[in-house]
C-alpha cells in the first residue's frame, strides 16, 4: 500500500504546543507528515530564530515521533509538495479569522498543483488563541509562556531573547 504523506507548512517561529497538537491529529490519518518552514511567507513578519534554528526545534519536539521530520524549503509550497510527491497539505484553523487567509491559500495552490488537497484541523480548543508571534511577545516582555511551548523551545526563547537583547 502507498505511504499517505501530508506536508504542513508554515514559520514556526517558534514551534508551539498549538503546531504540535495539529501534527498529532494529522497523524490519525497520514502515515507520515512533514513538517515544512518556509523561507517565504505569504505575509511578511520579523522573524526571530533562523530557518535552520526553526527546523531543529521541530526535530528536538518530535524527536520520538519517527513519522514526524522537519525540514525547509524555499519558493512555492506547491513545488515542494510536487518534488516530495506529497499530495495533502495540512493547515490548522484556529478562528474563523484564520479562514479567508486559509482559503484564498487552498484555493491558490489547488490552481498551481490540481492533484494536492488542503486539509484544515481545529486544534484542541485550548490552543484556538494560540500564535508564535504573542509567544514570542509575551516572552518577549517577561511573559510565563512555558505552557504554550515544549520546554526545550523554552529553553531557546530565553536564550535567543538574552542574545537579541
Ligand atoms: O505559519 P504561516 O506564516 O501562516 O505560514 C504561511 C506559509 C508558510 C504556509 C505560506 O506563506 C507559504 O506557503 N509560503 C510559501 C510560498 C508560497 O507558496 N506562497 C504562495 C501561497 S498561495
Amino acid at each position: 500500500m502507498t505511504e499517505r504523506v501530508a506536508v504542513y507548512p508554515g514559520s514556526f517561529d517558534p514551534i508551539t504546543r498549538g503546531h504540535e497538537d495539529i501534527v498529532r491529529r494529522a497523524l490519525g490519518f497520514v502515515d507520515r507528515v512533514i513538517v515544512a518552514v518556509a523561507h517565504q511567507r505569504t505575509q511578511p513578519k520579523p522573524g526571530l530564530f533562523t530557518i535552520a534554528e526553526r527546523v531543529e526545534l521541530i526535530r528536538s519536539v518530535f524527536g520520538s515521533e519517527p513519522r514526524v521530520t522537519a525540514t525547509d524549503f524555499t519558493g512555492l509550497l506547491v513545488d515542494f509538495a510536487r518534488a516530495q510527491n506529497v499530495h495533502i497539505i495540512i493547515r490548522g484553523l484556529r478562528a474563523v479569522s484564520d479562514f479567508e487567509y486559509e482559503f484564498q491559500m487552498a484555493l491558490m495552490n489547488r490552481q498551481l498543483y490540481p492533484e494536492v488537497q488542503t486539509i484544515f484541523l481545529a486544534p484542541d480548543e485550548h490552543y484556538s488563541y494560540l500564535s508564535a508571534s504573542l509567544v514570542r511577545e509575551i516572552a518577549a516582555l517577561g511573559g510565563d509562556i512555558a505552557r504554550f511551548v515544549a520546554p526545550w523551545v523554552l529553553t531557546a526563547l530565553h536564550r535567543k531573547l538574552e542574545e537579541t537583547r
